[in-house]
This record gives C-alpha cells, structure tokens and sequence, in this order.
C-alpha cells in the first residue's frame, strides 16, 4: 500500500478526504489531503483497521451467496475463510462470537480449542464479569478507581501496555445524541488547534523542557502514572542487557517519615553507599559554584548567611516538599566485583533516570535527581525495608512543579558544544 499526502488543491474530484486507487493486484494508493488527518502518521493507524475481503468470494463476480456481505454481514451464509489459528463459528448478536480452533493452521496451534468473545455494550457489566469470574480477560483498559484493587487481588493479573501510540479524540455528531455545539466545523477546528500536540509527543521538546524542580505542589502522583513512567523507562539500554536498575518509590506517610527522619540528620555526618564527588578541578570547579551561587541569590541567601544556607539544605533533604521519591538501587555484586569497582552499572542507571525525567515531562510533572535523597542510607533501610544488598545510588524527587515559585523559573547554561566536541574525519 502506498499513502500519498496531497495539497487540497490538487484533489481531483473531492468527494471524501480520501481516495484509493489500485494500481495492480498487489497494489492500492491511498491519497489524502495533507493536514486533514493532522499528520501522515495517523492516516494508516485509520485506514489499517479496515478489512480486506477477497472479492471473488465476496464480490459481486464472487460465488453469489452473497454480494452484500459489508452492508449485512449476518445474513451471510457461505463459508467462512481466514488463515489465522482460530476460524469464525458462531455468532449470536449482540452477545457472543465463537470461535474454534483451525487444525489447518499453518503456525503452531493454539492450546484452547474454542475462544468465546462475549459482549457487552458498557464497561460496568465488563468489569462485573471479570471480578466474578464469569470471563477470563478483557484487554479494556482497568477503571482509574479499582485499579489499585486489581493490582491487589491474587485473582487476578493486570498487565500494563505502554501505550506510544497516537490517541485521539472523538467528536459525538449524531444529530441528536451529540453535543450540538459540536456539530460546527469551526469550533472542531478551534479544539484540535488548542491541542499542544508537539507537547504530547515531541521528545525533543521534552529534553528542551526537563530542568531541575525545587519546589513542588503538595498534590499526590497518582501510583498508576508512576507506574507507566517506570514501565517505559525500562526500555533503557544498558551494559550487556544486564538492566541493573531497582527501584523504591515512596510516596504517602513513607515519604513523610523519610522527610522526619532526615530532618534530624541534618547535622550529622553523611554515609551514602557511594562516595560524593570530591574537589572539583576547573572548568567543573566554575560551574559548580555558578549553579550553587544562581540557587543563593533566587532564594535570597547571603553567601555568609549559615542559617539561611542551612535551611535550604533542610529544603533539599525534604525533596523540595516533592509527593514521590524514585530511588534507584543497585545489586552491591554489580559495584563491588572481586577485585574491581563496575561503574558501567551506576552509568546504566544514569540512562534509565533521565528516561523517567523525560518521561515525567510528558506527564506534566517535574523532577529532580538528587544526591541530598541518599545522604542517610539508613534511615532509607529501616524506613523501606531496602537491604543492604543493595546500594543506594540516587534518588528522584518527582511531582507536579510549583510554577509559581522563582526557583523553578530559571535554566542552568550550558557550555557550547564546541567546547565539548572535537570532531575527526569530517569536513
Ligand atoms: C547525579 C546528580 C545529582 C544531583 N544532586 C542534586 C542535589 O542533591 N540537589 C540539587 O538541588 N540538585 C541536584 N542535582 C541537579 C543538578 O544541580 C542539575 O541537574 C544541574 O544543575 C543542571 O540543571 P538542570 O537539571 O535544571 O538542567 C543533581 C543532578 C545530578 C545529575
């Protein structure tokens, strides 16, 4: 199949948006007019969804049981066709298809000799079914209210999908059904033109939008948007596939004890399970400070000022007030090897964090990787149970930024990538 995009005014005739052409037997041209489906992309997620039927069978030069089989399917009564590992059996409408397994399968065939699909024409009596065991799955997508329930209940499984494809909004325009202020063209065109679609998908623009939060809305990160973040930031790559990366996220009165207790570390001495960097030489050393010296002067502290310097530490071991925390935990056999220290699993870490922190901008929250969160390993142990197996590399405030505040209004520089970059063998 071939999709060809074309300007408005070169549609000739124009009697829909789109026209298939076929070009020889194994080929049709789909056109369409640029724009109308908002990009190319989503012209073939549309258009794959339809059937082809073979038309010598039921076409109207087919066998003639039935010419009319895509306005009335049910009146069909000829063979059924297909070569997948199940074949069409019965059909009763408006409450189930069955079908049964096709021996003829050319691949290996399936366990279950029959599927039965049952219908239901809301998700209320769906959800019922399942809970009740009366169905043995549902690929509908689990309500956000029982969600955790599910997630809970030893009988059943819930798979998370992560879900890059592009969704889309539906306009009701049946003449009396819908929402008449929608039958306008214009105002259909007002609401996609509103909708920051770039915002949505561009990862470009979300590395162009991370920045570190420091302060946060007190408003929770709901456990299922933490959950699809974490999932797609697995798709990390990492050394020999060895996905070292574990994580502790808290949230709820696990953070809030975590915050307590570190509060009252905060003239103690720290023990994190990886040594702090040390002294900096240049040009790190300038950079370092310009950054220290930037967050001192948004928030009003005199350099000199060590009760002011103090409580904005506190600030930072308390996450910057942020609901979560993400740490990111190693196996201790992954760093201390034998005779070597492995610092390609801390670099593979570092991978899957700025994924999350990427991530977390589409969801319109905000991050910041901290190494204040595992200052006091600890606390961190007794609090989450984590063992000391496990090393502590970092943590990862996250939550909805607090747009308001003046720390979270400024961006870091960033040296020129001519001072970073020397390049060989190029022009
Ligand atoms: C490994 C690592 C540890 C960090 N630890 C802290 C921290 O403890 N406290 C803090 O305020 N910022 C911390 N940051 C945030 C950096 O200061 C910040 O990423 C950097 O200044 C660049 O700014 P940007 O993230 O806004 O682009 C850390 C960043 C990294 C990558």
């Amino acid at each position: 199949m071939n999709w060809t995009a074309v300007e408005e005014n070169e549609w000739e005739p124009l009697p829909e948006h789109v026209l298939v052409e076929k070009i020889n037997d194994h080929q049709v041209e789909w056109r369409f007019i640029e724009g109308y489906h908002q990009n190319e992309g989503f012209f073939p997620s549309i258009y794959l969804w339809d059937a082809f039927a073979p038309e010598h069978i039921f076409g109207p030069a087919g066998n003639g049981t039935y010419e009319n089989w895509n306005e009335d399917p049910l009146s069909w009564t000829g063979e059924y066709i297909g070569t997948g590992p199940y074949k069409f059996k019965e059909f009763q409408e408006d409450d189930y298809l069955l079908l049964e397994r096709n021996d003829d399968y050319w691949g290996p065939l399936p366990e279950p000799e029959q599927v039965l699909f049952k219908l239901y024409s809301d998700a209320g009596p769906l959800f019922l079914a399942l809970e009740g065991g009366d169905i043995d799955c549902t690929e509908a997508a689990a309500p956000p209210a029982k969600y955790d329930d599910y997630v809970a209940n030893p009988d059943l499984t819930v798979g998370v999908v992560p879900d890059l494809g592009i969704n889309y909004m539906g306009f009701n325009l049946h003449p009396t059904g819908g929402y008449e202020p929608l039958q306008d063209l214009a105002l259909r065109e007002a609401i996609a033109a509103a909708i920051d679609k770039e915002y949505i998908v561009d990862i470009v623009e979300a590395i162009g939008r991370r920045k570190a939060i420091r302060a946060f809305k007190p408003d929770p990160v709901p456990r299922n948007i933490l959950r699809e973040i974490l999932e797609l930031a697995l798709r990390a790559p990492s050394c020999e596939n060895t996905q070292p990366w574990e994580f502790a996220v808290a949230g709820g009165n696990k953070i809030e004890e975590i915050r307590e207790a570190v509060s009252g570390k905060i003239d103690e001495k720290h023990n994190s399970d990886l040594p702090l960097p040390g002294r900096y030489s240049e040009p790190f050393k300038t950079r370092r400070k310009a950054i220290g010296m930037k967050l001192y002067e948004i928030k009003g502290i005199p350099r000199e000022d060590m009760d002011k310097r103090k409580l904005w530490r506190l600030q930072g071991l308390r996450f910057f007030e942020a609901p979560a925390v993400i740490y990111i935990c190693i196996d201790r056999s992954l760093y201390f090897q034998d005779d070597v220290i492995n610092s390609w699993s801390v670099f593979d870490c570092g991978l899957v964090a700025e994924n999350i922190m990427l991530l977390a901008t589409q969801y319109g929250l905000g991050t910041i990787l901290q190494m204040q969160a595992i200052l006091y390993p600890d606390i961190l142990r007794a609090i989450l149970g984590i063992p000391d197996s496990k090393l502590i590399l970092v943590g990862i405030a996250i939550g909805y930024p607090d747009t308001d505040d003046p720390v979270n209004q400024f961006r870091t520089e960033r040296a020129s990538l001519d001072e970073v970059a020397k390049w060989y063998g190029f022009d």
